[in-house]
């Protein structure tokens, strides 16, 4: 079956858990991704991501689930996940071990793609730690997927070297459906605005059956992670929206990373939100095109439209400046001529507004740290 046709949805444990990880938070965050509705609004996948195993394989060479933290073992949760309506997802790693230091799947490929399978998993995220300088990203992601897709089961391919070994160029046919493109997120908006802006040129190397993944979300997060590391102090509500509203615009595969078990209402509106999901997740997946503000200062305000399957358009307003900006689009940029005889009609998606037809162009003021995200229809005046 041809995997991630569109960006993929789903949680991780990560960014919130680290290596705090065990079969029961697996099992309430599935729970849990039903209860609140993010099931219904789109999200698939739940991932387990590194400290899974023991240290060792054992004398067959598979890879042994640690029993303190998985006493049922994976097959057990796997089905419970699938019982759910989800899908499960786990980690390894392309070097001799993982980035926290448990057993990797080099020279295991295929005995672990097959350990995988017969589990049950639906998703693998494959890091990029530990491996032998000799052997170059192509070889490694090659190995894994071909083991992948030769498994028996669909397995979706998450690929993570950070844009290492210029990713793009080979990373797509490797048979990758998603790959990382930078290093990790952590909780602030400084980490938010350096991974979005070196993004920017990248667009045009997502897309269907293989998407940049701009990493896993911080939304709803607020400096609670379990590692102090990603922590990092938190953003506010506000730039979680705008991170959020990046990420949907730009492709991104949409990892939740917050504790889903308690979110506030905040979270879930971000997160729910059918409009920004419904940009992520369009039919045609087209990939926006952006421009910086001409009189602003350089990486301030940057505007994105893209192209949508019924012949609207999503445009997105993000404010990087640390105070309030104004933001102009000329709808001649976007293919409308001036005094063509027709107009935009735009729906402000985070106000939950319409605001009418307009001709020409489009002028608004943007928050510091916020964006403003839009659906315009075009009509005849
Ligand atoms: C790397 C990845 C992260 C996470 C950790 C786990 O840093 O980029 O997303 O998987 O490893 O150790």
């Amino acid at each position: 079956m041809a995997l991630a046709a569109k960006p993929p949805l789903g949680w991780n444990s990560w960014n919130t858990f680290s290596h705090d990880i065990n079969e029961d938070l697996i099992k309430e965050t599935a729970d849990a991704m039903v209860a609140t509705g993010l099931k219904d609004a789109g999200y698939e996948y739940i991932v387990i991501d590194d400290c899974w195993s023991l240290r060792e394989r054992d004398k067959n060479g598979r890879m042994v689930v640690d029993p303190e933290k998985f006493p049922s073992g994976m097959k057990a949760l796997a089905d419970y996940v699938h019982s759910k309506g989800l899908k499960f997802g786990m980690y390894s790693c392309a070097g001799t071990h993982t980035c926290a230091g448990f057993p990797g799947s080099l020279d295991y490929e295929f005995i672990d793609a097959k350990t995988f399978a017969e589990w049950g998993v639906d998703y693998l995220k494959y890091d990029y730690c530990n491996k032998p300088r000799h052997l170059d990203g192509p070889t490694l992601y090659r190995r894994m997927a071909m083991a992948l897709r030769n498994c028996g089961r669909d397995i979706l391919f998450s690929a993570c070297n950070w844009g290492n070994d210029n990713t793009t160029e080979w990373i797509r046919n490797s048979g990758a459906h998603m790959y990382r493109s930078t290093g990790d997120i952590v909780d602030s908006w400084q980490s938010v605005k350096s991974i979005a802006l070196s993004q920017m040129d990248m667009e045009k190397f997502s897309g269907p059956y293989c998407f940049n993944d701009m990493d896993m979300l911080i939304v709803g997060m607020y400096g609670k992670s379990h590692n102090g590391y990603i922590a990092a102090g938190g953003c506010t509500t506000e730039e979680y929206r705008t991170h959020f509203s990046l990420w949907a615009m730009m492709n991104s595969p949409l990892m939740i990373g917050c504790d889903i078990r308690d979110m506030n209402e905040d979270t879930k509106k971000i997160l729910m939100n059918k409009d920004i999901l419904a940009i992520n997740q369009d039919a045609e997946v087209r990939t926006p095109y952006w421009r910086k503000e001409w009189d602003e200062e350089p990486e301030t305000v940057i505007h994105m439209w893209k192209p949508l399957e019924n012949g609207d358009y999503a445009i997105g307003f993000f404010n990087f400046h640390d105070g309030d900006c104004s933001g102009r689009l000329q709808f001649f940029d976007m293919g409308l001529p001036t005094r063509c005889g027709y107009g935009l009609r735009l729906h402000d998606i985070w106000e939950d507004k319409d605001l009418g037809v307009f001709t020409d162009r489009l002028e608004t003021v943007i928050p510091a740290h916020g964006c403003k995200m839009f659906r315009a229809s075009l009509v005849e005046l």
